[in-house]
This record gives C-alpha cells, structure tokens and sequence, in this order.
C-alpha cells in the first residue's frame, strides 16, 4: 500500500484553504505529537498535516468542554491518528465487509439464540481470566476483520489448552483471498474462521509475524500450526441479549461496529454514545465483556480494538449497551469453536 500522507491534487485544494488557519500557540504542541508518534513529513506536506491536526484538535477540545458541562458521558484525545482527516481514517481503518447475498463458503455456522431459562452474570470481563492477548496495532491497514477473528480465536484457544498464544493475523491477510477477503481493503470476519476451518489451521504471531501490508504470497506453514478451527456460530442477528449470552458462556466474541464518526476515531474513555453512530457496520472489534457503570448505572460492552494503546481505555471501548443495539453491536456477531 501506498503510503497515506503522500499529498494528493484534493488534499493540495483542502491545503489551500486550511494553511491560514495555524496557530502559533500550538508550535510546541505540534513538536511534541510530532516526536512522540515519531511522524515525518515532507515539508508541503507538513503545512496540511498540520492543518488537519489542529482542526481534530479543536474539535477534541470542544468536545471535552461539552463534557464536563455533562453533556457527553465520554471524553476524547489527540491521539498517533491526529494529522488523518475524517476520509482517509475510514479508508484506512474500517475494513468490514457484511455479508453480501452469497455469504457462506462450504462452512456451515450454528445459530446462537438466546435461552431465556439461562441467568447471565452482571458483569464478564475475560481480559481477568487470561483469555485476551495484549491490545495490537493494526496501522496503515484495514485488516479490522482479521484481527477481530484472531482475538475470538485466541480466547477460546485459551479455553481449550490453558495456554495463551497470539495468533497470526497476517497469516489470515495473505492466505485468506480466495474466500473473498480483501487483506489491508477489507474483509469479513466469518470468512478468516471458514479459512481456518478449510485450511486445517492458523500459525501464531510468532510464526507468522505482522507486516501491516499485505504480503507477495502466502506463507502459512502447517508445521507451525497454532490452532484449528472446527466450525463458527453467528449470534442471532441485531439482538444484544443473545450476544450477551453468547459473551458470557462462551469467551471474547467478534462483532462489528459503526466506526466511521470522529468521535469514535477519538475516543479516550468513559461509555461511548452518539447520535453520530449508526447501525451500519464497517469496524470489526472483540467484545471480551460486559458491566455496568458504579457512578450512574449505565451498562456497557467491553470492546477490544486494534488500534494500539493509544486509542481509548487502554486500546479498550466502552460501548452503550442495552439502549438500542447502539453502533449496530449485535449485528455481525460470531465466533469459532476449537
Ligand atoms: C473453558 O470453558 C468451560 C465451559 O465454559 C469452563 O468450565 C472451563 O473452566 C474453561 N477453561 C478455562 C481454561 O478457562
Ligand atoms: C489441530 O488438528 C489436528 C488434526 O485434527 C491435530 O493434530 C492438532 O493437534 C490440532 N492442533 C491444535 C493446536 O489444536
């Protein structure tokens, strides 16, 4: 992949009309995100970059003042992103494809349905039992879709062998296109768990290391195998009963979100809500848990993203739950058994 600051004609029009706009005051600032994220650019192209910056930035800041005035129950921060307008982050990062008509390849899932008769625990955080690798970082990538299968996989891998092994998402990137994944451009997460079913397998991190593009040929290698994967269930569709259920007997879940507002690509902490969010998925996640809120009671899901740690609680949402399958959560829901 190209990379993403390269300056195109549109962004040179955006320039033009966004260079006036700096602000001395925000010189050292604008050093410091530099350095800390370690981000280079030529020096046309730092004059947009930084345009872009401080225009995310005083967004951020308005929104953090609405917030303490208790307008919003979540807070917002610069963040290794800052200088992408609003476009590219979407190209970039929301890489989910749902399901077209011709869905299913071979694979047959299960449905999870909600059992009423079953009493979930109040709270479920599978981070607290071992189930749930270290946040990773996706980059210049919009391979969402494996990292959301490879994090479903690990945690019921854990289930299975006590052992905790971080599972290869490039391995998924370059070997799964001929189910009609689509590596750094997308993909479907139900489609990596078929390609590990058919291919008999999955290598690990270690084996089959993160490249954050998208490799000549596949390498996987079935002496190195990691883990297998025999079948996959889809939660029953747009229903946060059953995913809440599912979550809690089963492990870590994928699921799909409305990830393409600002306020989702900013997101620092506290439980996340916006009319912004729709119920069209483009952004695969992990849901690892549920809770509910000490202070004013509000329930959430516990999303895993795969954005660093830079993003959120930690590389962690905490997502509304219970008001309206909000951000389309319980829509694209589904995990593998081992
Ligand atoms: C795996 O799941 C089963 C059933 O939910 C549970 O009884 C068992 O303790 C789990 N194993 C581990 C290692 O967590
Ligand atoms: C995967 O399945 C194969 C064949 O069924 C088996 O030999 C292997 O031990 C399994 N590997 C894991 C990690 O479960």
């Amino acid at each position: 992949m190209p990379p993403i600051w390269v300056v195109t004609v549109a962004s040179l029009v955006f320039l033009r009309t966004f260079s006036v706009a700096q602000d001395q005051a925000l010189e050292e600032a604008w050093k410091g995100w530099k350095g800390l994220h370690a981000k280079e650019y030529l020096e046309e192209e730092e004059v947009f970059r930084r345009a872009v910056w401080e225009k995310n930035l005083r967004r951020i800041q308005l929104h953090n003042l609405e917030a303490s005035l208790g307008k919003h129950s979540y807070r917002l921060a610069m963040n290794h992103l800052g200088d992408l307008t609003e476009e590219e982050f979407n190209q970039m990062l929301n890489g989910f494809y749902p399901p077209g008509p011709v869905e299913h390849h071979g694979g047959n899932p299960s449905l999870f349905r909600e059992s009423a008769s079953l009493e979930n625990p109040k709270e479920v955080d599978w981070r607290k039992k071992g189930y749930v690798t270290p946040v990773k970082n996706q980059g210049h990538c919009g391979a969402c879709w494996a990292f959301s299968a490879t994090g479903a996989l690990e945690g019921l891998l854990f289930n299975k062998t006590g052992k905790l092994v971080s599972l290869s998402e490039q391995n998924l990137i370059d070997c799964s296109g001929k189910l009609g994944n689509h590596g750094c451009h997308g993909g479907y997460i139900t489609r990596a768990f078929e390609y590990v079913r058919e291919n008999g397998g999955i290598n690990s991190e270690d084996a089959y290391p993160y490249l954050e593009k998208e490799g000549f040929n596949c390498r996987y290698n079935p002496q190195e195998r990691a883990a297998n994967c025999t079948s996959q269930v889809e939660v029953q569709r747009g229903s946060e009963a059953a995913l809440e259920q599912a979550v809690a007997t089963t492990g870590p879940v994928s699921v799909a979100v409305d990830a393409h507002s600002f306020f989702f690509h900013f997101y620092k902490s506290g439980i996340f809500s916006s009319i912004f969010c729709s119920n069209v998925v483009n952004h695969a996640m992990l849901a690892v848990g549920y809770g509910t809120s000490q202070e004013d009671g509000k329930e959430y899901w516990i999303l895993k993203n795969s954005w660093s740690e830079n993003w959120g609680e930690q590389g962690y949402m905490r997502l509304v739950k219970g008001a309206g399958n909000h951000c389309g959560v319980a829509n694209q829901a589904s995990y593998p058994t081992v």
